[in-house]
């Protein structure tokens, strides 16, 4: 058990959620993990080894390495960012013994998110349904795919990247349904609050989440009174 907050971050590709919790976890000064970077950072393993990712056998053996390491060297490597490894990273994400053997690793750390944190901020596809179905607050942040597809566009673009915005679309629409298709409960979770960020700023984004969590948060703090 933990008395750690926990926020729960869940939605599609570009839809907002990465930078959502990274603004909360700053705000609050909660530990942040980045759920995205683990799958991507199994499929860089499993490309490094020159295996497939969407080899059940490799990716475990990828999944193990990636959940042993001690430190979080592996997940800063640049080359997990790029959209040829959010491919490969749904590809192994597929495979249900990755996302076990990657389950321990989430979990401990939302519950334990190191010295000196009040709570932590998970974003990913199942947080909320899967990994921490007690979190305290759960949202499901999502955006038209157009919306989502011109942010990704930049995003791309800031890293010297050349594609046009037809090609991002097209992929975020392939992968949405990949995704939607094969990870089980990745859907939102019942209790979720759905944050729709069309037409806000990352700051108004924060501005209504933060809104929610202090509300949640006071509540908890008159129920153990
Ligand atoms: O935000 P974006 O989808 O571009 O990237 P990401 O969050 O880093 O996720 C990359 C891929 O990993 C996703 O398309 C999912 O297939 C998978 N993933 C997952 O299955 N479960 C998670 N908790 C996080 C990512």
């Amino acid at each position: 058990m933990t008395n750690k907050n926990i926020i729960a971050i869940d939605g599609p590709a570009a839809s907002g959620k990465g930078t959502l919790a990274r603004l909360i976890a700053d705000h609050l000064d909660y530990a942040h993990m980045d759920t995205g970077l683990l799958y991507r950072a199994v499929a860089w393993q499993v490309l490094q080894a020159k295996d497939r990712p969407d080899e059940p056998a490799a990716a475990v053996r990828a999944a193990h390495y990636v959940a042993g390491r001690k430190d979080t060297v592996l997940l800063q490597n640049q080359e997990l960012r790029g959209d040829a490894m959010a491919e490969a990273a749904a590809k192994v994400a597929a495979i249900q013994d990755v996302r076990k053997v990657l389950f321990e690793l989430q979990r401990s750390f939302a519950q334990s998110p190191g010295k000196g944190y009040e709570g932590a901020v998970l974003d990913g596809r199942d947080i909320g349904t899967v990994i921490c179905p007690d979190a305290t607050v759960k949202f499901f942040v999502t955006a038209s795919p157009e919306t989502r597809a011109k942010r990704r566009l930049n995003e791309l673009q800031s890293r010297g990247i050349s594609t046009t915005y037809e090609a991002v679309l097209r992929d975020m629409r392939a992968r949405d349904e990949r995704d939607a298709a094969r990870i089980t409960k990745a859907a939102q979770a019942v209790d979720a609050i759905l944050l729709d960020t069309t037409d806000l700023t990352p700051a108004q984004a924060l501005e209504q989440a933060l809104t929610i969590i202090e509300e949640r948060l006071s509540w908890q703090v008159q129920e153990q009174a």
